[in-house]
């Protein structure tokens, strides 16, 4: 694993208790209000779908799937996170297969690959958290079928952010949730920078929204679907 990875995921095996029990079992208001709508709704997930859960956290959105009949596999790098997902959603692992993955590194991501393609994939609030993104565009590419959608919410670049710089990449140290016991490192890209990997890798952009929480004029997370191009 590569340094900035690890440093990464130090943070969130650290944080990862902390972070189940703030989100407990329907996660918090923002990802009820701001995050899951869009995402359910750009997502349009069915009964029979078979999904791929990116940086699937402590499972939450892995078990709504599961409650609609999608069988999900979902994956993180944290091993803490991994253990706590497995406790609280254990009424749901005949349908989640909770597995551990580095969204940084391709080879680990085609450990990912099953007996069928995923029709879907998703992530919520990750894409800003992962260091690197060219990886797992490049996966998914070939663990989705001819058809397949990849529908990720992640913080607006424009509107939420710690420093005054847009353009370039960078990262800055932050919390995802007050009083989390250690900062984690989020990687800023502006939205040329996460469109242009979009559609480096083979996809178009057919779905896009802007989700506001408090302020209804600066909204805090873009939600996008990136479909593969045939
Ligand atoms: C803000 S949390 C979101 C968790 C979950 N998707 C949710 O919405 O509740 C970000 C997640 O990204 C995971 N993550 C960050 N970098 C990763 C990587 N390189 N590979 C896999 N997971 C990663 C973290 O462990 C954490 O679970």
């Amino acid at each position: 694993m590569k340094e900035e990875t690890k440093k990464s995921l130090q943070a969130w095996q650290t944080n990862a208790k902390f972070w189940d029990e703030a989100m407990g079992d329907r996660s918090n208001e923002f990802h009820r209000e701001v995050v899951r709508p869009y995402v359910t709704q750009l997502l349009e997930p069915k009964k029979g779908d078979f999904i791929l859960d990116v940086a699937c956290g402590n499972g939450n959105y892995a078990a709504y799937l599961a409650c609609k009949g999608v069988r999900v596999v979902a994956f993180d790098y944290a091993s803490e996170l991994l253990t706590l997902a497995k406790k609280r959603q254990h009424a749901y692992l005949d349908q989640i297969e909770f597995v551990q993955a580095d969204a940084t590194d391709l080879d680990s991501l085609l450990t990912l690959k099953r007996d069928r393609p995923y029709h879907k994939a998703v992530s919520n609030m990750a894409i800003m958290d992962i260091s690197e993104i060219e990886p797992l565009f490049q996966a998914l590419y070939q663990l989705l079928d001819d058809e397949g959608i990849f529908v990720f919410a992640t913080q607006h670049p424009c509107f939420v952010t710690l420093t005054d710089r847009y353009m370039t990449a960078h990262q800055y140290q932050g919390e995802a949730i007050a009083g989390q016991p250690v900062l984690q490192t989020y990687y800023h890209r502006s939205l040329q920078d996460i469109f242009q990997t979009i559609f480096k890798y083979g996809f178009v952009v057919d779905g896009f929204r802007e989700s506001c929480f408090r302020d209804p004029e600066h909204p805090e997370i873009i939600v996008v679907r990136a479909r593969k191009r045939g």
